[in-house]
């Protein structure tokens, strides 16, 4: 295990700079040295360098080429938080680097580009972390925990969103140079699936056991951009006369090789608030994220208050001090998304100083992105069915290959999970 190790951040935009100026974890005293940043915005950069310097770190290598910081000797690992355009591109080349990647989330532009990642994986056996946040949520650790102890029973359905006004973001993003505003005018998908399909994926044991087969997606159409943009920018501002291809509402469902549905909404270019709308339905308990409620089978006051549920909103705090998961128990430093962001990247660092495997992997990051292409292709036929490639070739069915620790989101151990005996 390594005490100190050498990072790179590629991509300096909202969430590279966040890492950075707001430091998840204290860089530090945790023993990582940001030694490279690099973004092809000259400001970006400069700013990088700045917050660094100020943080009482060392001058980093600056860059405007990515390639230039893969081919820094000294450089254990890079964090990518790039366009999602160039997520694969440069995950690729830091793989053939031979440099851990940690890759932050977003969708895939082809099933090409998955099996990419894959076989450079493969060919290279350079580990992988996809730096998917909410795997590590307070409420998605305790219901992954609590469905481990069979407190749900048999689980046979999860509900999952990502519910998120974005119209200022995306109106705003040619001021912000920022790649969601083109995604929009361009492509009609479900655009980010991973916030609530990982957390979901993991409690079904997808790609360990379990994977997903098919999935059909319905498009609303996209009239949220177009009508704040009016309002916001005029009518006779260019952006006003375009015509977004995204569908303001979209309505995913997948089909389990267990038998397990899942249905995921990508909601965004509507007025609302935040909501990753997760439920976890199972032969004994339900949990609903939108109220933090559990009905209990068989218990007396839920069963009461069956028609009258508001008295029970809020009760899933009642069960944290038995469930949540131990990685929360003791609560969490940093307050940054809900300290989930803190536990995902002691995760990845973890992973590598012990150059061991992720516990969110590249079969993970393949299979989660591409919902994006199969989305497309599938709200482009009317919402026929389109399967899922099996990433694992295969090895879902009996997988030996996953992370065994602390930060473990796998059923290991012949399904006794490392994690209960930590
Ligand atoms: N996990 C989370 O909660 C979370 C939150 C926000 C963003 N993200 C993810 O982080 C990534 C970045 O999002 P953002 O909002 O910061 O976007 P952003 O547009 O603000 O920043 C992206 C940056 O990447 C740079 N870039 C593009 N191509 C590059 C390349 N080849 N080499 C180096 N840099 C390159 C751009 O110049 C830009 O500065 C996305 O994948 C997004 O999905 C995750």
């Amino acid at each position: 295990m390594k005490d100190r190790i050498k990072l790179a951040v590629i991509g300096l935009g909202q969430r590279g700079l966040c890492m950075l100026k707001n430091p998840i974890i204290p860089m530090k005293e945790e023993g990582i040295d940001v030694v490279a940043v690099c973004d092809p915005l000259e400001d970006r950069l400069d700013e990088a360098v700045k917050a660094l310097l100020e943080s009482g770190a060392e001058k980093p290598f600056a860059t405007t080429n990515y390639k230039e910081v893969l081919s820094l000797k000294e450089l254990d690992s890079v964090y990518i938080a790039v366009s999602w355009e160039a997520h694969v591109e440069v995950a690729v080349a830091a793989m053939k680097a031979g440099k851990y990647v940690g890759l932050e989330v977003g969708g895939a532009y082809s099933l090409d580009d998955c099996y990419k990642l894959i076989h450079t994986y493969e060919e290279t056996g350079t580990e992988f972390m996809f730096m998917e946040n909410c795997c590590y949520g307070k409420r998605e650790l305790m219901m992954l925990n609590m469905v481990r102890q069979g407190f749900f029973g048999d689980v046979v359905h999860c509900n999952g969103a990502y519910c998120h006004d974005l119209r200022n973001e995306v109106t705003t993003g040619l001021e912000n140079r920022h790649y969601r505003l083109r995604n929009y005018i361009y492509r009609n998908c479900e655009n980010y699936p991973t916030h609530e399909i990982g957390p979901i994926a993991k409690i079904l044991d997808i790609n360990n056991g379990n994977r997903f087969l098919t999935l059909s997606s319905f498009a609303s159409s996209s009239r949220g951009m177009h009508s704040y943009a009016v309002k916001t920018k005029g009518a006779e501002h260019p952006l006003s006369k375009i015509n977004f291809a995204q569908g303001d509402v979209v309505t995913t469902v997948i089909q389990c090789a267990g038998g397990q549905t899942v249905r995921i909404t990508l909601e965004t270019g509507l007025p609302r608030a935040y909501s990753r709308g997760f439920e976890v339905h199972g032969t004994k308990a339900v949990y609903l994220e939108d109220n933090d409620s559990l009905f209990i089978d068989g218990n007396e006051e839920h069963e009461k208050n069956e028609w009258i549920w508001k008295p029970m909103w809020g009760n899933a705090e009642n069960y944290e001090e038995q469930y949540n998961h131990p990685l929360w128990k003791n609560g969490v430093a940093s307050d940054v998304h809900g300290g989930m962001d803190h536990v995902m990247m002691e995760a990845f660092l973890n992973a590598v100083k012990t150059n061991s495997h992720a516990p969110i992997d590249v079969y993970d990051a393949a299979t989660y992105m591409s919902i994006c292409v199969l989305s497309e292709e599938s709200i482009a036929k009317g919402g026929a069915p389109v399967a899922f490639p099996d990433f694992t070739a295969g090895r879902w069915t009996e997988r030996t290959d996953i992370a065994e620790n602390k930060y473990t989101l796998d059923r290991i151990n012949n399904g006794k999970d490392l994690y209960f005996v930590d």
